[in-house]
């Protein structure tokens, strides 16, 4: 590739998502206002401040409505109804109109592929039995073999275990099984049957017309499962599947998993997105978890999704071959296909990338898993200091990016959270086997030594305690002092801001490299990153933002560091 080739250009007038940072809030975890220890819509209310002061364009909202929190919320029992444990809609109103006036557009999560069991229409679907038009709502099969005993296939749960389960018929007897791809109080919907996409038209007209700026889609690859539901050849558990697939072809991927990609899903997309348009500028960022990424952009051809995100760059290795290959796989597939790439580093499904880059490539375990006391621990200043690196890195390429509540702050995973605090379905149906997720779900710490939980809230109170590494990173600890991680990206994004990088221009730039370095420009800010142990050389030119503290124009940028330079 030579160096002076341009692998992005941002369109001319291109809409607000093409270039904008998104914000993850996981409700639970940001800021409690009623001090019982779970995030609420008030606490999110009061701190908004804090997210202009960051530099942010929009806020993700995980899933706040009416659930019985066997998921964390992504099982909804009402998807009109906000969850008493998050507040009411009034307080949602009174949240995205604060949120508005201060120019943050709000995106809101939609769990389509499965409800909780608790829904109305899945309880109809039980006491209406089989072959019933309630049942044809969900995904309901009799059993296989000698009483119908066996489950209909083998696909595994995501979360552990089968993902079938066998129900009681009204006259008490066992009857049919019905599918949950989670967990099984999460039951997929049928999305073949045209009645359940009229249910989804209305709920997300009903959130346009409150004044969302759109949604994230939970699960946008699963929506449509393999005709005749046939056996599954992939028991990774991952959330898409097994990632080693990259020698199959699409058709021969399809087969392979029969539930995740299917074709017909696509459709599904087109009729979402013509909802969407319906309404002035809001977008629809796909959770298509599927690989390789000419897969995944499909996801995003202009008439289906706004964005996907992109969980290739998510888990590409910190190594200038790692960052490389992943930056040049995500321009051009997406590019491919017209659609601006995502950057993403974090959510509340994985490790948290200030304890992930601790590790080297193929240490941690799978997607899902997590981190627990028995596993080896990380280096957290390493971890640290290259997810600082990392999402300068990230922070400079052209395109959306999404953050996650509190990388912001350098937090790091858990790793040595007690089983007793758990509440993944992942612990449960591996009885701790797998430790699952919430080691990333901590609630935020913002003044340090206010109540057990740093400010929080002022009660102490909180569903899953804190580290005591967080003290220490607590917002208040970090806010105008210089080199601290808060300030770093606050840094970052007001330059990006200001000079329009999110709508840049891209190209490799082999000019400003050393073997083990990294090099791109956009318009004339060149960013460097140094993942060897040789100091690199920067070129000449006024540095703009660094995450090596203490780095003066005629310094060496060291390892595991990436410096903004505006070339002269
Ligand atoms: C993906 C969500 O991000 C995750 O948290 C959830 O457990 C599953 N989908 C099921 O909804």
């Amino acid at each position: 590739m030579s160096s002076s080739e341009i692998l992005y250009t941002t369109k001319e007038n291109a809409e607000w998502w093409r270039s904008a940072v998104i914000y993850q809030i996981y409700p639970r975890s940001f800021a409690d206002g009623n001090g019982d220890g779970m995030g609420d819509l008030k606490g999110v209310t009061a701190r908004l401040d804090s997210l202009v002061e960051l530099g942010i364009d929009a806020i993700w909202f995980s899933p706040f409505m009416l659930s019985p929190q066997k998921d964390a919320g992504y099982d909804i029992t009402d998807y009109k109804q906000i969850d008493p444990l998050f507040g009411n809609l009034d307080d949602f109103d009174e949240l995205l109109k604060a949120a508005n006036s201060k120019g943050i557009r709000i995106i809101v999560d939609m769990v389509p592929n499965h409800s909780s069991d608790q829904n109305e229409l899945f309880q109809a679907a039980l006491k209406a039995g089989p072959g019933s038009p309630e049942r044809d709502m969900y995904i309901f099969r009799d059993g296989k073999g000698l009483f119908k005993r066996k489950a209909p296939n083998n696909w595994p749960s995501v979360f552990g275990g089968a993902s079938w389960t066998r129900i009681r018929e009204a006259n008490g007897k066992k009857g049919q099984f019905y599918l949950h791809i989670f967990d099984s109080t999460q039951p997929d919907f049928n999305w073949r049957n045209p009645k359940v996409l009229d249910y989804f038209e209305d709920i997300l007209r009903f959130w346009l017309d409150r004044g969302v700026a759109g949604f994230r889609i939970d699960v946008a690859h699963g929506l449509i499962k393999r005709d005749g539901l046939p056996d599954t050849e992939d028991f990774s558990t991952e959330m898409g599947g097994s990632k080693s697939d990259d020698d199959l072809t699409i058709e021969q991927l399809e087969r392979k998993n029969p539930y995740w990609g299917q074709p017909e899903v696509h459709a599904i997309n087109r009729r979402f997105r013509k909802v969407v348009d319906s309404y002035d500028d809001r977008i629809m960022a796909g959770e298509a978890w599927i690989m390789p990424l000419t897969r995944m952009a499909e996801w995003v051809r202009s008439d289906e999704y706004h964005q996907a995100f992109n969980f290739d760059y998510m888990f590409a290795a910190w190594s200038k071959e790692g960052q490389r290959k992943s930056v040049d796989r995500s321009l051009k597939a997406f590019g491919d296909v017209g659609a601006p790439s995502t950057w993403v580093l974090s959510n509340h499904d994985v490790i948290r990338h200030a304890t992930r880059f601790a590790y080297n490539d193929g240490e941690l375990p799978p997607q899902g898993d997590g981190i627990g006391a028995h596993f080896r621990q990380p280096d957290q200043a390493l971890g640290l200091r290259r997810a600082r690196a990392a999402t300068s890195f990230m922070l400079g390429i052209p395109g959306g990016a999404y953050l996650y509540q509190g990388e912001e702050l350098g937090l790091p995973e858990h790793s040595t959270l007690d089983g007793k605090y758990r509440q993944d379905p992942t612990w449960f149906r591996t009885k701790g086997k797998r430790v699952g997720r919430d080691g990333c779900r901590v609630p935020l710490p913002w003044e340090a030594g206010v109540g057990a939980a740093n400010g929080f809230n002022t009660t102490g109170e909180s569903w899953l305690p804190q580290p005591d590494t967080y003290r220490a990173l607590a917002r208040d600890q970090q806010s105008g002092v210089a080199g601290s991680t808060l300030e770093l990206y606050k840094r970052l994004l007001k330059v990006r801001k200001e000079l329009g990088l999110g709508a840049g221009t891209f190209r490799w730039a082999p000019e400003f490299e050393n073997e083990n370095s990294l090099a791109y420009v956009n318009g004339n800010v060149a960013v460097i990153s140094n993942f060897g142990t040789d100091p690199v050389v920067l070129p000449k030119g006024e540095i703009l933002v660094t995450s090596q503290v203490d780095l003066s124009a005629e310094g060496y940028l060291e390892t595991d560091q990436t410096a903004w330079v505006k070339l002269s």
